[in-house]
């Protein structure tokens, strides 16, 4: 039998995938790391489903590797008898837990099967949500930002883990990006956010994230052209289709 890691999406319960949304209906138990992807699996299968894995709020690393031990011990059985999932928000593999527990199985029980369910990442949700396109041929980085860091390099980055949205604004101005923040991107817990002002999401939360991109980036697309002659063609209409001058089009 197998153990699923299932990537919930960024938060509202609806963008699951179909296939998620099947395994976590045919699985014995579904595993959560915390309490929003716990809250969210409980809007897709009952409270009697879900497993409640307990982790230190902790960096101690020992600490961690013992509680991913214990976890690891706890879900194997449950995934030998029959199927299990795991659940994270985001995608399973992209800034994941669950790449701490694969690795913690492969070690230790390296018997369980594991099979994963990709999910909507932040590190593409946050494209519709801050009206960002990536166009074809752009470069796109994922970067940390914890701390008020503030990483350079590309023309274009994804930052997550934004604790210091002012720092990391001023970092960035400096080395020459322009900054959006995006907090709780569709999600339903707690109130969405999308700003180019830092001081709006100066107090910390979790789910933030920012998106820089190099000050005054030329791009260029072969549609770039149609937003032309979508003005012309509204000037024509403007200027009067009959040819009537200006200032009869204004007399009223
Ligand atoms: C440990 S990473 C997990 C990423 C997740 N696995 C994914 O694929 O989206 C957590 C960071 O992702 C970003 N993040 C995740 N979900 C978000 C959301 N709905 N809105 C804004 N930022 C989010 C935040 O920067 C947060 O600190």
């Amino acid at each position: 039998m197998t153990l699923y890691g299932v990537g919930l999406g960024p938060g509202d319960p609806d963008l699951i995938s179909v296939r998620g949304r099947e395994v976590l209906d045919g699985v014995d138990v579904v595993y959560s790391p915390g309490r929003l992807s716990r809250a969210v699996a409980t809007e897709h299968v009952p409270e009697s489903r879900i497993g409640d894995l307990d982790f230190p709020m902790t960096s101690d690393e020992e600490r961690l590797r013992e509680a991913w031990r214990e976890a690891a011990a706890e879900i194997a059985p449950e995934a030998r008898a029959g199927d299990a999932a795991f659940v994270t928000l985001g995608d399973p593999n992209v800034y994941s837990t669950f790449g701490h527990l694969r690795r913690t199985l492969d070690a230790f029980h390296p018997d369980v099967d594991v099979e994963i369910v990709p999910g909507i990442s932040a590190m593409t949700a946050f494209a519709t949500a801050l009206d960002v396109e990536v166009e074809a041929g752009a470069g796109l980085a994922l970067r940390e930002a914890a701390g008020g860091r503030a990483p350079t390099g590309p023309d274009r980055m994804v930052l997550f883990k934004v604790t210091d949205a002012p720092e990391t604004a001023r970092g960035l101005d400096r080395a020459g990006y322009d900054v959006r923040f995006g907090r709780r991107l569709f999600m339903e817990a707690g109130e969405t956010v999308v700003t180019e002002d830092a001081d709006a999401v100066a107090d910390r939360d979790y789910y933030t994230l920012a998106y820089a991109e190099r000050r005054g980036l030329e791009t260029s697309r072969a549609t770039d052209e149609f937003a032309a002659e979508a003005d012309a063609t509204d000037a024509d209409a403007s200027g009067g289709v009959s040819g009537a001058p200006d200032a009869e089009v204004s007399d009223d």
